[in-house]
């Protein structure tokens, strides 16, 4: 069998874990191939890797549009320089899948942000979140409380549409969720009411079921605690559409309404 020169270092390794027997040859072939140092090592592991090897350090492609560095996030000054600097995102995989980008949109005066799960069909062709079918019921939830859409503001846990409207994976959540965090900093909301079960779990990482949460505050730690009104999410509302189901998110939402009002007053 020839060897070519990079092949050695990495065959003795995999020989010292025991797995070389293991793996048939082309495959360690290509295993050493895609062992090549990944753009996500830090230099010091890149260069431990290169003196074991031998192999040449590959420069990390720098595309900042794809893959927004957190710098670039973390300096975004205001929504729409945020919304200019990640709305190229290809990080994970529903950005490939996607038509729109759909980074939130409202108003951060009234002090009240809701959080959904993700794009669906409509908000994908749309680039805008909550417009098909559960917005048009989110709205009437908001006009119940007295307010119109325009008055707060409206984002999702991924900005991306996830195939056939599944929920997103904890994954896709957390490569979204600077994004999202960045945005809570500066709308610096009074209040957050969040839209079924994804929100609670991959931001504020209650595990707790919605039915057994809904309607308790919650605190997210950012900017000294923000209160949030965890509640069903829409679409579920309208799977569900009983008294009891409607009267509980009515009631959600009175609460973080009532929290906004006193606000003036605390
Ligand atoms: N469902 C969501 O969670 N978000 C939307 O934007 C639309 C539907």
């Amino acid at each position: 069998m020839t060897m070519i020169g990079p092949f050695h270092p990495w065959r003795d390794t995999l020989h010292d874990l025991g797995v070389m027997g293991l793996i048939p040859v082309p495959l360690v072939r290509e295993a050493v191939i895609e062992k090549q140092p990944r753009p996500i090592m830090a230099q010091s592991a890149q260069e431990a890797v290169q003196e074991k090897t031998n192999l040449p350090v590959v420069p990390a492609p720098a595309d900042p549009v794809a893959f927004p560095p957190p710098e670039r996030v973390a300096a975004a000054a205001t929504l729409e320089d945020l919304e200019r600097g990640i709305q190229g995102c290809l990080a994970c995989p529903l950005g490939a899948g996607r038509i729109r980008f759909v980074f939130g949109e409202g108003s951060g005066a009234s002090g009240l942000l809701f959080i959904g799960e993700g794009p669906g069909r409509d908000e994908d062709l749309k680039g805008r979140p909550f417009v098909g079918k559960a917005g048009e019921l989110l709205d009437k939830m908001l006009a119940a409380i007295g307010l119109e859409r325009g008055q707060v503001y409206i984002a999702n846990i991924v900005k991306c549409r996830p195939p056939d409207n599944r929920t997103p994976t904890g994954p896709e959540a957390q490569r979204c969720l600077p994004y999202l965090k960045r945005q809570i900093e500066l709308l610096a909301p009074r209040v957050i009411v969040t839209l079924g079960a994804t929100p609670l779990r991959e931001l504020l990482g209650v595990q707790t079921g919605i039915t057994r949460v809904r309607g308790q505050w919650q605190r997210l730690e950012m900017l000294g605690g923000i209160p949030v009104m965890p509640t069903f999410h829409p679409a579920y509302v309208l799977r569900q559409y009983t008294q009891e189901v409607r009267r509980a998110v009515w009631s959600d939402l009175v609460a973080a309404k009532k929290w906004l009002d006193d606000a003036g007053t605390r």
